[in-house]
């Protein structure tokens, strides 16, 4: 079992080449415009299989990869299977928030965290390795079994973490009538969304919204909020001018791209940007 189990192993024409433990996949990558560095013959010879949208989602030599496996990324073991969006259960553009995450936690003992839009679970276990308690919230009952499949994986079966299937907007609601406080908070929203009831989220209407239910939920001495985003549109500056709305004036706030990467000399993908203050 390989403990970096990913790795970017070329971009370019709007794809990416991705090893994820002992299969390669070949997928979509909007952003990357430019040219590959690997001939053709290489990505066709590695690749376990691809997946396009040329006409609606459609994944070739899926009969290759099994059922589900498992991938270690930087000390968390996934659960991955090949779903018929394209997606995996895992972004691991995400790998350096889990080390930040894990960290912060680890500094300051007894935190309680909330994830929303918690998806397969990195962002909870992190901070569960970390010795925090954590609130893990997503609208995807199978979403929510498979991040508490990962959590036994990681052997974070007994950790304390509630899981929460829920609509953000209708759970935040509850528990600020409820005088919840939080002192971690840590949010990936997507640019489009369902709550459990179908209820739609749209970024760019909810997000002010949302961080307005958040502010009344922080805590009086929190530690850390993290804002990532996949949305064309919210760059890094964009999420540190939401995140600085709701966070006090001290402390410290940066901004960045989320990437993915490889070995050093394989160009890093551009995947999202985040925004995080830490006290
Ligand atoms: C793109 S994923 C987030 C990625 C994740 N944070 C990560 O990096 O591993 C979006 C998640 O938000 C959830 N979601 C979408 N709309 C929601 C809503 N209104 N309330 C709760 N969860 C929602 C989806 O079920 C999905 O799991």
């Amino acid at each position: 079992m390989q403990t970096n189990g990913y790795e970017l192993i070329d971009s370019g024409d709007g794809r990416k080449l991705e090893r994820f433990g002992d299969f390669v996949l070949e997928r979509p990558a909007a952003q990357a415009a430019w040219r590959p560095r690997l001939p053709e013959g290489q990505w066709q010879q590695r690749a376990h299989a691809r997946f396009d949208r040329v006409k609606g989602n459609h994944w070739h030599g899926r009969h290759r990869l099994p059922e589900e496996w498992e991938c270690n990324i930087d000390g968390l073991r996934f659960r991955l299977s090949s779903t018929n969006f394209g997606h995996l259960g895992v972004f691991p553009e995400q790998r350096p928030m889990w080390r930040w995450l894990r960290e912060s936690c680890s500094r300051r003992k007894g935190l309680r965290v909330m994830n929303l839009f918690a998806y397969s679970g990195g962002s909870s276990l992190a901070p569960a390795q970390g010795g925090a308690s954590v609130c893990h919230v997503d609208a995807s009952k199978g979403m929510v079994e498979w991040a508490r499949d990962n959590a036994r994986r990681n052997g974070l079966e007994e950790a304390p973490i509630r899981w929460i299937v829920d609509d953000v907007h209708a759970f935040l609601r509850r528990e600020i009538k409820r005088g919840r406080q939080y002192d971690g908070i840590i949010l990936d929203p997507p640019s489009f969304g369902r709550g459990a009831k179908g209820e739609a989220f749209k970024i760019e209407e909810r997000i002010n919204p949302l961080l307005d239910q958040l502010k009344q939920l922080l805590s009086d001495d929190p530690a850390f909020v993290l804002l990532s985003a996949h949305t064309p549109g919210f760059s890094a500056q964009v999420l540190a001018n939401l995140l600085q709305q709701i966070t006090p004036r001290s402390g410290k706030l940066d901004c960045g791209e989320m990437l993915l990467e490889g070995a050093s000399k394989v160009p890093p993908l551009p995947s999202g940007a985040y925004a995080r203050w830490q006290a």
